[in-house]
């Protein structure tokens, strides 16, 4: 025995190798020897990505890589070569760019794990070529910017589910130990019925390169650079950000919002021109209801200099919660459990993928996603939107006959898109006068 370890660490180390082993056979019978992973979007989060799913277990390699951006790909490879070198499978030859990489990377047989990590404007796509192509599939948050987006999703889960694939999504909540027990407690009755909760993403401006535009750049290159803006890609901020906590919401409720009614609008943000600065608000407060009539409020502001809070609290007839990352407070007691949510979600995705136990996040990330669309659309329209007749069209008798009206379908994604097409910007939305989207016939 090794002299350094003690007899409880000599037995955890005795688990933990038969673990591995008994999760290789899984791996085995599937015919790979190794998680290798294949990233899609090497950005700030898909970076991090990498380094979070090589932490989450030893038999973790990255075969291969793709950005939009050439330049943005090969340095991802040499950075990870050059600190991890012995992990990396991933050669020129298997590092992609442009609009079309994606599908060069899914194509190669030795990827089993695709991470997405691109604007969430592109995920929908994505998510269907990766099932399409027999990936397990670690995905970002949102998954969609619009209703076509939500629809194809959802189908994808459902094809994901029946070819046995694993697909874990990046609402690392759900994958962070103090809300999990905070959940677990609030289901097993601690704060009685739910009646009400908040849920707040209150934030600062994020960042934009408003001022680079070069003159060679054309609209798609531009949007592409300054994503977060265009509501093609981003979704706006209630759908790419506050996604997390409505997700919350609906995890703490075990159901999605019946309707939402809402407003928002673009108090701070530059409202110049839509083709330089972007079309999407900097405020929302939204009213869910759920259910039996439990009604959430939820307030989402990307504005300097007030104040910040990032968190969410339910009421129930026996009790309250108040959580943020960190703190998980129940009946005013905080519960102090530590947590690595970004590995975390790694682990629980290889660990299915190993043991072949199910895993597919993909149908509950589409239901928040779509929760956070319905609130923007609610705010844009300064309609109540009901949650069906968004997502499956408002059903109608018309002369005895079923006729489906489907007048909030929204579908943003310019196709066929190239990067050197003109892409005249939307107008920022005018409250009341906004009506969806969708591709001329
Ligand atoms: N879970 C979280 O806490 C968290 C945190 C940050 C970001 N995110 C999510 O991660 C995603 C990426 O965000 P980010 O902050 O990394 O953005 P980013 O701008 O830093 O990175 C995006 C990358 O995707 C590349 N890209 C764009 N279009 C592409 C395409 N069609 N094919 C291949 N590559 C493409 C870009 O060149 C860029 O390198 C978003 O969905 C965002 O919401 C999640």
């Amino acid at each position: 025995m090794n002299p350094t370890l003690d007899r409880r660490d000599f037995l955890t180390a005795g688990t933990a190798a038969a673990g591995t082993l008994a999760f290789s056979a899984g791996l085995y019978a599937q015919g790979m020897s190794s998680i290798n992973v294949g990233i899609i979007g090497c950005g700030g989060r898909g970076s991090g990505a990498l380094r979070d799913v090589l932490d989450a277990d030893p038999e973790v390699k990255i075969a291969a890589i793709c950005d939009l951006n050439e330049g943005r790909a090969k340095s991802t490879l040499r950075a990870l070569k050059n600190k991890q070198a012995d992990r990396v499978m991933a050669t020129e030859e298997t590092t992609f760019h442009g609009l079309e990489g994606y599908k060069k990377l899914l194509a190669l047989p030795q990827v089993n794990y695709v991470i997405l990590a691109t604007p969430p404007g592109f995920r929908p796509d994505h998510l269907e070529a990766a099932v399409e192509a027999g990936k397990h599939i670690f995905t970002e948050k949102p998954v969609a910017v619009d209703v076509a987006g939500v629809r194809k999703c959802l189908d994808v889960a459902r094809r994901a589910r029946d070819k046995g694939l694993k697909i874990a999504a990046g609402t690392q909540r759900r994958h962070e130990a103090g809300y999990i027990e905070i959940m677990k407690r609030i289901h097993n009755g601690e704060i009685g019925d739910i009646l009400a909760g908040r849920v707040y993403w209150n934030g600062t401006t994020p960042w934009n390169h408003w001022d680079k535009r070069r003159p060679e750049m054309s609209d798609v290159e531009y949007q592409l650079f300054n994503w977060y803006h265009f509501l093609w890609l981003s979704g706006d901020h209630i759908v790419e950000q506050h996604i997390h906590n409505i997700d919350v919401a609906n995890w703490a409720l075990r159901a999605n919002p019946i309707e939402v009614t809402g407003m928002g609008g673009r108090s701070n943000r530059i409202a110049g021109d839509p083709n330089l600065h972007g079309n999407i608000f900097d405020h929302f407060a939204v009213e869910l209801t759920y259910p039996g009539g439990v009604v959430i409020q939820s307030y989402c502001r990307q504005i300097d200099g007030c104040e910040n809070n990032v968190s969410e609290a339910f009421v129930g007839t026996k009790g309250k919660t108040r959580t943020t990352s960190g703190s998980y407070i129940i009946n005013g007691k905080d519960l102090d459990i530590p947590s690595r949510p970004y590995v975390q979600e790694h682990i629980d995705l290889v660990r299915a993928i190993k043991e072949n136990k199910p895993l597919n996040e993909l149908e509950q990330v589409t239901y928040s996603t779509f929760a956070a669309i319905l609130g923007r659309m609610a705010a844009y329209s300064g309609q109540r939107l009901k949650w069906d007749e968004v997502l499956y069209g408002i059903k109608k008798k018309v002369k005895g006959e079923e006729v489906v009206d489907d007048r909030w379908f929204e579908d943003t994604m310019p196709r066929p898109l190239t990067l050197d097409m003109k892409l005249p910007a939307d107008p920022v939305p005018v409250v009341g006068r906004w009506r969806p989207k969708r591709p001329k016939a």
